[in-house]
């Protein structure tokens, strides 16, 4: 059954097309910029018409959408750039959906604040002398005014991705009665506290000042915890789930598929990218195998999309 590709093809149980991946983007204030991230070969920090530029390679390559994040000009404690309706990723938003490029993308946005916080945590940070807490329940009204922002600005699709608890119905309730029930919620659901982040934190700016994020974000070490968040966000409302990371938890990917029927999505995250890219600048492996091989294992697992920095490469290689 193996002896010839056309035979290999006919039994071939997955597949990967272009359509099922997501482009995330880093968008910066300025024109004409192209900053590269150094940890992330071939990523960049990209003003709002590099944007555009972005968006039209990735229709034309047939991706499936783009997943947007903000490097806002100033950070305050708040994160008020985060639903400043004038603030980046708004700005990227109006500007996309100008384009006829967005007619065949989805713009996903990602929502949480870390990006906008002054002191890199995805929350309200409340101190009591030397220590502190991220107060999840004061978070969850700023996040659902970041993401009735972000629909107003034009999402097609909102992803929470701070790990809150109750941040899905909060952002739910706020579209509704904003006039946005037609937004569907893509939510982070089972998003562990990795090191595989690294990288991100460098193309966004977005590392935590002090402490970690382990409060909030999952222990690696739980799969039936993973589960239940996976519950709660959709009892709350979430359309779709997002794990992450996802190479180190394909069988979080695999347990989430067998046990519900929303679409799910893998985020391969920055480290992972990172990695590979390290090794084939290295010659230790071979650069278009190794990539399509990280990305068929995750649709294999059970993934129906996936989030990566290699979606454009891929979609080259698979025309
Ligand atoms: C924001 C957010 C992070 C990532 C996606 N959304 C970083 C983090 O939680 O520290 C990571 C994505 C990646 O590593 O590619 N909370």
């Amino acid at each position: 059954m193996r002896r010839s590709e056309p035979l290999r093809a006919l039994v071939r149980e997955t597949a990967l097309d272009p359509g099922d991946l997501i482009y995330p983007l880093f968008i910066c204030p300025g024109k004409g910029i192209r900053n590269p991230v150094s940890s992330m070969p071939g990523v960049f920090n990209l003003s709002v018409d590099e944007a555009v530029r972005e968006a039209e390679e990735a229709a034309r390559l047939g991706l499936g959408g783009l997943l947007l994040f903000g490097l806002p000009a100033t950070k305050d404690e708040q994160g008020t750039g985060a639903w400043d309706d004038n603030g980046i990723v708004q700005q990227a938003l109006r500007a996309l959906k100008q384009t006829a490029a967005a007619k065949k993308l989805v713009l996903v946005a990602d929502v949480c604040l870390c990006e906008y916080t002054s002191h890199g945590h995805c929350g309200v940070v409340v101190k009591s002398g030397d220590n502190f807490d991220v107060d999840n329940d004061l978070t969850l009204e700023l996040l659902a005014r970041t993401a009735v922002s972000h629909a107003k600005a034009g999402a097609d699709v909102v992803a929470p991705s701070d790990m809150m608890d109750g941040r899905v119905a909060a952002i739910r309730r706020a579209l509704d009665t904003e006039g946005y029930a037609q937004t569907p919620i893509l939510s982070y659901a089972s998003k562990f506290a990795s090191a595989f982040y690294g990288p991100f934190r460098e193309a966004a700016d977005s590392a935590p000042q002090f402490g970690d994020r382990k409060t909030y974000q999952m222990d690696g070490a739980n799969l039936r915890e993973a589960l239940r968040e996976i519950d709660l966000d959709i009892e709350e409302g979430a359309d779709m789930i997002l794990m992450k990371p996802a190479m180190p938890y394909l069988d979080v990917v695999r347990a989430a598929r067998e046990r519900v029927d929303v679409p799910i999505g893998a985020y391969q995250v920055s480290g992972e990218y990172s990695m590979l890219q390290a090794a084939f600048e290295k010659g230790w492996l071979d650069r278009d195998r190794a990539m399509m091989e990280s990305l068929l294992g995750l649709r294999r697992a059970g993934a129906d999309f996936i989030v990566t920095y290699f979606a454009k490469d891929a979609a080259k290689l698979l025309a």
